[in-house]
């Protein structure tokens, strides 16, 4: 009787010791204020700066982080920036900048000129606003690696205000965004629009409609549904139907002609 008390007991303490080891405070109501064995909900450990999580965060940079995203440029930011010795700058134009260009000027831009725009608002180095008064210019961009001086950028600061001029466009810092001695992150009133991108390559004009002939009016009345839909693409829905319906009709009804005809 002793040897069961005594092994239950050895059971229990092995019981004990198993659950406050096994650090489920819910099972362990007594245990004292010891730090849990698993800290799963501590803070992750500080890893690269994610650009499009800070613009998320500061919010009215949707247009931005959607071309980051698209364009990869994002994740390539990450993957680089997560070696501490690369720094970036970042020139970030807001949803109203987007909003000021003209119409069609994103759309204008295969996915590989996309990318080259959002290149061309990186430089491949830290700088701090007092940088700038000293840069020499013109700066590089990640948009200018292959090419080098093919996407020329300056830098120039007057007083407190700093100016970047593509030769298309002079923008203002208009503010710091994020700052962190690897990454630096400056607002910008306007997208940058590179010269290259946007004044070397002949503006495309704009796809004009296809001139439509006026079809020669057949005088039979052989027309088919097809000639007579087709012949007017442009109207409404409900007229396009109505048309195709009496197209139909006619050519039933000269179906009708011809069967009376051949009898
Ligand atoms: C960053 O580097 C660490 C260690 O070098 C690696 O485990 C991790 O996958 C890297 N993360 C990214 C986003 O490249
Ligand atoms: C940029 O600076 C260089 C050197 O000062 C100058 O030659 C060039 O004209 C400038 N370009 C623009 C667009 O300001
Ligand atoms: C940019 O600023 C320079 C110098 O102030 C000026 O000469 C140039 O015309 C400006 N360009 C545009 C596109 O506003």
């Amino acid at each position: 009787m002793a040897k069961q008390v005594l092994s239950l007991s050895l059971l229990l303490v092995f019981l004990f010791h198993c659950t406050t080891t096994s650090g489920q405070p819910a099972q362990a109501p007594t245990l004292p204020a010891v730090a849990p064995a698993a800290p799963a909900n501590a803070p992750a450990p500080p890893g690269p700066p994610d650009v499009t999580k800070i613009l998320q965060k500061v919010g009215g940079f949707t247009i931005l982080i959607r071309l980051l995203k698209s364009t990869g440029v994002a994740d390539q930011l990450r993957g680089q920036l997560n070696d501490s010795s690369i720094r970036f700058t970042l020139f970030a134009p807001n949803d109203n900048a987007f909003s000021n260009l003209k119409a069609g000027t994103l759309n204008s831009l295969n996915n590989e000129e996309k990318v080259r725009l959002i290149q061309f608002h990186i430089l491949p180095t830290y700088y701090t606003l007092e940088n700038f008064q000293t840069v020499s210019n013109p700066v590089r961009t990640q948009a200018g690696d292959n090419k080098p001086g093919d996407y020329p950028l300056n830098v120039t600061s007057v007083g407190s205000q700093v100016i970047i001029s593509t030769g298309l466009v002079n923008a203002s810092v208009s503010g710091t965004l994020y700052s962190n001695f690897q990454l630096a992150i400056y607002q910008v009133d306007k997208v940058l629009l590179p010269l290259d991108l946007f004044v070397a390559k002949p503006p495309s004009p704009a796809p004009a409609p296809a001139p439509t002939k006026p079809k020669p009016k057949k005088t039979t009345a052989a027309a088919s549904p097809e000639t007579s839909t087709t012949a007017t693409p442009t109207v409404v829905n409900s007229g396009a139907v109505s048309l195709a319906t009496h197209g139909i009709l006619v050519s039933l009804g000269v179906a009708v002609l011809i069967a009376t005809f051949s009898l």
